[in-house]
């Protein structure tokens, strides 16, 4: 029996505009999944109790043909058992046993559907663990690759490497296409991230930017100016200047805000976060609901985000600099 954790993730920059080919920095936080996988003699056992699905427990063969019996949405529990059973295929194909069988514990820390990576830590967490179940050690690299390979699987080709890169890496990131690498020298950003309970519909989101985007020079060159955001914030990135950072956090929302994806509990919490004198503040992921995060190394905005009417949970999560590991 093996047990791997891999972390989610928070954008500091980039969202939307990195679909376009421009660059985006997510960096890992200390929220991780932990996936346990232990070997079976045929089929897949899965079972799952913290991820905001009212805990299920589902048996069913390698078809995929059994149900788990909860209260969640179809919708979640589809996708929640398309993510593991891809990667449970690309575990097989790893190390070659195809017809291998687990037992799959996950336990997570990370909201599910709220734009913090929590399907590709399950996905990265479990690849690791099953892969070493069988005696076979991938590298970080080649975890975020099957990674990537299942989310895309299930996203129908939609998926951009962000999340499987920076959950199985850890640290800063940096993506722009399928050039992915670590930011180096990057080892704390004092994170504060706000929740609002909600999720916003990805698909939605990037078609609507799309569109915009298509329709407007103004808007295209809005995305064009999120990617300067980020060539700039790279270069300040391992200096420790986090008023510099939080300056172009704030730019970066106000653009995010233009092209329609935020929201009245996004902006809320963001305004919050800048009262209290956070440096920096903006959504994080696809927006529409979610996450916001903040850049605070004081208490101040955490303890004005718990009276934020429109955040229904807060907690602090600073730069996780490990990726996937063993447990
Ligand atoms: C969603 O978490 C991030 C987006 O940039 C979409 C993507 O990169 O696939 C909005």
């Amino acid at each position: 029996m093996v047990t791997s954790s891999a972390p989610g993730k928070v954008y500091l920059f980039g969202e939307h505009a990195v679909v376009y080919g421009e660059p985006a920095v997510p960096c890992a936080i200390e929220r991780r999944a932990r996936v346990t996988a232990r070997e079976i003699d045929e089929g897949l056992r899965i079972h799952s109790e913290d991820l905001k699905l009212d805990g299920f427990t589902v048996e069913y063969d390698g078809d995929g043909a059994g149900r788990p019996d909860v209260d969640a949405s179809e919708p979640l529990l589809e996708a929640a058992m398309g993510y593991v059973n891809e990667a449970v295929a690309q575990v097989r194909d790893a190390a070659d046993v195809p017809d291998a069988g687990f037992e799959i514990r996950i336990e997570s820390d990370i909201p599910l559907g709220a734009g913090l990576g929590s399907s590709a830590a399950v996905v990265v967490a479990a690849i690791d663990a099953a892969t070493r179940e069988l005696g076979v050690e991938l590298s970080a690299e080649a975890i975020a690759e099957r990674a990537y390979q299942v989310e895309a699987a299930v996203q129908d080709g939609e998926a951009s490497r962000a999340d499987t890169f920076c959950s199985a890496k850890g640290g800063a990131v940096r993506v722009e296409g399928d050039d992915c690498r670590t930011v180096e020298g990057v080892d704390n950003l004092p994170f504060v991230i706000g929740y609002d309970g909600g999720a916003g519909d990805t698909g939605a989101l990037v078609a609507g930017v799309r569109s915009l985007r298509e329709e407007y020079d103004f808007a295209a060159d809005t995305v064009r100016a999120i990617g300067d955001i980020v060539r700039e914030g790279e270069s300040v990135l391992g200096s420790g200047d986090y008023e510099t950072l939080g300056d172009l956090m704030d730019f970066n929302h106000g653009l995010l805000s233009a092209l329609g994806v935020s929201s009245r509990s996004l902006d809320s919490m963001v305004w919050a976060a800048r009262d209290a004198g956070a440096m920096g503040a903006k959504l994080t992921g696809a927006g529409g609901g979610g996450c916001i995060v903040a850049l605070d190394d004081t208490d101040d905005a955490l303890t004005a985000l718990k009276y934020t009417p429109g955040c229904e949970s807060v907690f602090r999560a600073e730069l996780d600099t490990d990726g996937v590991r063993q447990e």
